[in-house]
């Protein structure tokens, strides 16, 4: 997701920020940008693309003497990856970078009246600090803030009271820099819900939204708390909490190597993205919610109501996220919802229903089957969908419409956070939809609403069962074959634990539903093949009981993962009970991420490049 930096001292720094960027580029962005104020004034760079194309703008442009600088990588979320678009974003005196959303953005714009220059949720926080700096230079004419005599009380400082003010009228996450001409030598940083840190070196003060772009050129670094808001100088900074009272931070050190850094302290990239699901689930629900609605501006009722039938379309893990999704459609929208493998489908001359809506999946945009069957399913008049996680990607140029996916950029092979995305944003469309054909009693639709809005705390890992997976682990390195099952909701969990497992272990794993076992795979149950039966309370519980007692009768191995006791399991990963269906499936699914993950490193597997795969399938 979005990257931000930030620099004051009397060193280049251009070459700083930019460095500070390149640390970042892992992350994923679609357009960059610079903003550096001198005594001569203020210049913002912004390019659309790669940091090579801000090298180019940049040319041989680099600051010298006092400076105070910030940058940006942007990840799309509130209008098209643009240059207007790109932060920093600011008018004539001040300049804003900021990550996260600002939920209340358009009643904001609309209170500020005046002509905006892009289309992002983050241009109306520089239009309201110079409101407020207006407002106060009204009530204290002459007040210039210099940074030799910059005082650090709100009360007194102009410029730190208008950040205040403006921070006041935020709603929603962010992580925020902010420089003015009115205060040079300062920046004014905020953090709530979207990570900020800085540090201090000989050459002066430096921001970062993460670990990486400060390893090599701070020794220790100070992570800002949700709430923490203030000012720093090169010199030192000036902290307040939530309420206004100053507060203090204990300096942390920082890794030794940048790629350390980027794992933040993870042995793999699978394993921060499967620790960092709650994060982007959040990101998902933000805006979203209303209290009595899920809102999703990317779509319209009148843009819905014609359509009859929808067929979700992908591949692999995406796959696994349509089959769910079309569980949640016939469920909470009502609609008549197939699902089609992507590489299949295009070959067999599908008949598809004319006012039927064409959703298609993907993380990457890229997937040659994937883009393909869009492309088919266009041409036959469907209306199109893309949830996809990278914007401006092939599918999403040739979707009608596009929900993106909001997850960053996922960097290990095996898919994890773009996969709990997908299955979020299926629920999403589907109470939206259900809403707007009214199919849902109020009991119902609130129940799913307090159940989307405790989902984050679901998807957090706990370390009772991280430690206790990777304890089991070691017992699971052998055996002919591992069998996931599950119904309901809980095949398609069942299909991407084993496809998890598979990936990325190189063992044999298979997913099926529970009661199909009977009908031909029991035949290979014995001491040796290990069965993960995903035992959900909230569905089906009995009858996959029963389903797994077929399987114990014949002596196969038994790994329950359930709320309670089970007599006949071998071995048990108790979750926590919530009586809502997805509650426990997104539960389920942190259990079966981890678990493989823990085999296959137990096996001294690469979990981040599992071998004959590519993160992007561009071909057939
Ligand atoms: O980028 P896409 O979501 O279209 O990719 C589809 C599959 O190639 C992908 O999900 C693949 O199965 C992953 N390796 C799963 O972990």
């Amino acid at each position: 997701m979005c990257g931000i930096v930030g620099y004051i001292g009397n060193q280049p720094a251009v070459v700083r920020l930019f460095n500070g960027l390149r640390e970042l580029e892992y992350r994923g962005y679609d357009s960059a940008g610079l903003a550096v104020l001198q005594p001569d004034g203020l210049r913002c760079f912004k390019t659309v693309g790669k940091l090579d194309n801000l090298a180019t703008k940049l040319g041989d442009y680099e600051s010298s003497g006092p400076v105070t600088a910030i940058g940006h990588t942007r990840w799309a979320t509130h209008g098209k990856p643009t240059e207007a678009n790109a932060h920093p974003h600011g008018l004539t005196h001040s300049q804003v970078v900021h990550n996260g959303i600002i939920e209340n953005y358009v009643a904001l714009r609309e209170a500020v009246e005046t002509p905006f220059l892009s289309q992002t949720d983050s241009e109306v926080i520089v239009h309201l600090f110079e409101r407020h700096l207006a407002a106060q230079a009204e009530s204290t004419p002459n007040q210039r803030v210099e940074s030799s005599s910059a005082t650090d009380d709100p009360a007194i400082d102009p410029a730190l009271a208008a950040f205040r003010a403006t921070l006041d009228t935020l709603h929603g996450a962010y992580a925020i820099l902010l420089i003015s001409e009115t205060a040079p030598g300062r920046i004014f940083f905020a953090r709530k819900g979207s990570p900020l840190q800085l540090g201090f070196a000989e050459d002066g003060c430096h921001f970062a939204s993460s670990d990486a772009p400060l390893v090599g050129v701070c020794s220790q670094t100070l992570y800002l708390e949700d709430g923490h808001w203030g000012v720093a100088t090169p010199e030192g900074l000036t902290l307040f909490g939530a309420d206004g009272s100053p507060a203090v931070l204990a300096p942390k050190p920082l890794p030794a190597s940048s790629l350390a850094a980027r794992k933040e302290g993870y042995r793999y990239f699978m394993e921060k993205e499967i620790y960092e699901q709650p994060r982007v689930l959040a990101d998902i629900l933000t805006g979203r919610l209303s209290k009595q609605a899920v809102l999703l501006d990317e779509l319209d009722a009148d843009w819905l109501r014609p359509i009859a039938s929808v067929t979700l379309c992908a591949c692999g893990t995406s796959y696994h996220a349509a089959l769910t999704g079309s569980y949640l459609l016939e469920r909470l929208a009502r609609v008549p919802a197939r699902v089609e493998i992507a590489s299949e489908f295009r070959y067999r001359e599908p008949v598809l229903d004319p006012n039927g809506l064409f959703v298609v999946i993907s993380q990457s945009g890229e997937t040659a089957d994937t883009l393909e069957a869009i492309k088919l399913a266009k041409a036959q008049g469907l209306s199109t969908l893309a949830l996809c996680n990278v914007d401006n990607s092939s599918i999403v140029r040739e979707a009608e419409r596009t929900l993106l996916l909001r997850a960053g950029i996922e960097k290990g092979v095996a898919s994890t956070k773009a996969f709990s995305a997908q299955v979020l944003t299926l629920w999403l469309l589907a109470l939206y939809w259900g809403q707007e054909r009214a199919v849902l009693s109020g009991e119902r639709h609130a129940r799913e609403l307090s159940a989307l809005r405790a989902v984050l705390n679901v998807m957090q890992v706990q370390p009772r069962v991280h430690e206790r997976l990777h304890r089991l682990s070691k017992r699971y390195l052998h055996g002919h074959g591992f069998f996931f099952i599950g119904r309901d909701l809980f095949y398609p969990l069942a299909l991407e634990g084993a496809l998890k497992l598979k990936e990325i272990s190189y063992l044999h794993a298979e997913g099926y539903p529970a009661g199909e076992m009977k009908h031909g795979p029991i035949a290979l149950a014995d001491a040796e093949l290990f069965t993960i039966a995903l035992m959900a309370r909230s569905t089906l519980y009995e009858k996959v009981k029963s389903n797994v007692e077929e399987l114990s009768a014949r002596d196969a191995t038994i790994i329950a993962i359930t709320t309670e006791y089970f007599e006949l399991a071998d071995d048990i990963i108790q979750i926590r009970s919530y009586g809502h269906p997805m509650l426990e499936f997104f539960e389920m699914l942190v259990v079966v991420q981890l678990l493989a993950m823990e085999i296959a490193i137990r096996l001294g597997n690469d979990v981040d490049m599992p071998r004959n795969l590519a993160k992007s399938v561009t071909v057939e």
